[in-house]
C-alpha cells in the first residue's frame, strides 16, 4: 500500500507518518515548509523520518500548485491519502485571510481532483471542531449545525467538508472527514497555547489567560489521533441505497463519505489545564488575565460515538499522561545537550 501524507512536516502529519513506516507502508509526504511557525520544527521532523528504516519520501511543494500535485501523481501509485497540509490557527486567520484560502481552498481542491483522475481508493482528510462555532449544545455531534463559523479558518474547513461530499458524490471517491479537537503532544505546534505556556513558564515570562481562565478545551493526545488515522485507512466508506434516504445526516450519507468526531469526550478547564503543566515543569506560572479573543470560542467537547462504533477505539489518554509526555519531549528538544536543533535560536533557560 501507498499513502500519501500532505503536511507532513507538520505535527500530526509527522506522527502518522511516522507511524505508517513504522507499519511497513510505503510514505509519500509532501510539505511547502512555510514560516507560519519554526521551520527548523519541520526541518527536524523530516529528518527524524527520513533516518527511519522504510520507505519514505519527501517532497517539498506547495499544495496549491497544481502541476506539482499531479506530477508527484504520475511518479507514484497512491492507494490512500491523508490530507493534512492546511493554514491552521484561528487566530492567525483574522490577519492573513489569503494563505486560508489559497492552501485550504484551492490546495484541498487540487487533491480532490488528483483523487478523481488518479483513482485513489480512500481520501481521509481533516476538518476541525471549530466547525461548530459558538454551539452551545454539548457534546458536540457530528449531525449539530455547523452552519455559523465564528473564524475564516473554520469557515475554510467547513467548505472542505462540502466539497469533499460533492466530490465523493459525483465521482465516488470513499472519503472520510475527521473533526479533529485541540490535539496536542510531543513535537507540538508552537503556535498554540500550551507550547506558548511552556516556553514562557519555563522563561519565567506571564502568560496571557483568556476569558480569565473561564474556557474548556477537549485536548487530545496526538498518538490518540494517529491510532485513529490508522484504522480508518482500513474503512473505506461504501455508498449506501437510495431507499435508505430518510437515514441521512452529516454521518450518513447516499455518497461514500463519512464524518466523525475525534476528541478526548473529557473537556478541561484552562485553569485546570495550566496546573497541570505546572506541575510538569515543577515551576509555576505567572499569569495575566484577560478577556475572551475574536474567534475564540467557550468549550470544545467532542461525542465520538459514531467514530467507536466504526473503529472500535476512542481517545482516551489523560491530559497527566499527554502534558508529561510533552514537556519530556520539549525539554529534551530545546536541550543542545540532548538534541541538536540547528541554526535556530534556542530559548534563553538553555543557553
Ligand atoms: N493540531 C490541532 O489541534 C488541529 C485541530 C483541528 C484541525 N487540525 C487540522 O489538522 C491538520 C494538521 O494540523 P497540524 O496541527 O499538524 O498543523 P501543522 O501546521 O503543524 O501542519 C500543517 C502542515 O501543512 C503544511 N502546509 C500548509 N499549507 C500548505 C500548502 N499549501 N502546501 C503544502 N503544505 C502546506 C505546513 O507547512 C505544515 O507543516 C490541519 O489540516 C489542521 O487544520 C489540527
Amino acid at each position: 500500500m501507498s499513502v500519501l501524507v500532505t503536511g507532513v512536516a507538520g505535527f500530526i502529519g509527522y506522527h502518522l507518518a511516522s507511524r505508517l513506516i513504522d507499519e511497513n507502508i510505503e510514505v509519500i509526504g509532501v510539505d511547502n515548509m512555510n514560516g507560519y511557525y519554526s521551520v527548523q520544527l519541520k526541518k527536524d521532523r523530516v529528518k527524524q523520518l527520513q533516518k527511519k528504516r522504510g520507505s519514505f519520501t519527501f517532497y517539498e511543494l506547495d499544495i496549491s500548485d497544481k502541476n506539482h500535485v499531479d506530477a508527484v501523481f504520475h511518479a507514484h501509485s497512491i492507494d490512500v491519502i491523508y490530507q493534512l497540509a492546511a493554514q491552521a490557527g484561528v487566530r492567525f486567520s483574522i490577519e492573513r485571510p489569503d494563505v486560508y484560502i489559497q492552501s485550504n481552498l484551492v490546495g484541498f481542491y487540487n487533491i480532490l481532483e488528483a483523487s478523481r483522475n488518479h483513482g485513489v481508493k480512500h481520501l481521509i482528510f481533516a476538518s476541525s471542531s471549530s466547525v461548530y462555532g459558538d454551539n452551545a449544545k454539548i457534546p458536540y455531534l457530528v449531525s449539530d449545525q455547523t452552519d455559523h463559523p465564528v473564524s475564516l479558518y473554520a469557515a475554510t474547513k467547513k467548505a472542505n467538508e462540502v466539497l469533499a461530499y460533492s466530490y465523493a458524490h459525483l465521482y465516488e471517491i470513499p472519503t472520510t472527514g475527521l473533526r479533529f479537537f485541540t490535539v496536542y503532544g510531543p513535537w507540538g505546534r508552537p503556535d498554540m497555547a500550551y507550547y506558548k505556556f511552556t516556553e514562557k513558564i519555563m522563561k519565567g515570562e506571564v502568560i496571557d489567560v483568556y476569558n480569565g481562565g473561564d474556557m474548556y478545551r477537549d485536548f487530545t493526545y496526538v498518538d490518540d489521533i494517529v491510532e485513529a488515522l490508522y484504522r480508518l485507512k482500513d474503512v473505506v466508506p461504501k455508498p449506501h441505497h437510495k431507499s435508505e434516504k430518510d437515514l441521512m445526516g452529516p454521518d450518513y450519507t447516499i455518497a461514500p463519505y463519512r464524518l466523525y468526531n475525534i476528541g478526548n469526550n473529557r473537556p478541561v478547564n484552562l485553569m485546570e489545564f495550566i496546573r497541570t503543566l505546572e506541575r510538569a515543569l515543577g515551576k509555576e506560572a505567572k499569569k495575566n488575565f484577560k478577556p475572551m479573543q475574536q474567534g475564540d470560542v467557550y468549550r470544545t467537547w467532542a461525542d465520538c460515538s459514531n467514530l467507536y462504533h466504526t473503529i472500535g477505539f476512542e481517545p482516551s489518554t489523560p491530559i497527566q499522561t499527554g502534558i508529561e509526555k510533552f514537556v519530556e519531549w520539549y525539554q529534551r528538544y530545546y536541550n543542545p545537550k540532548t538534541y541538536r536543533s540547528g541554526p535556530e535560536k534556542l530559548p534563553v533557560y538553555y543557553t
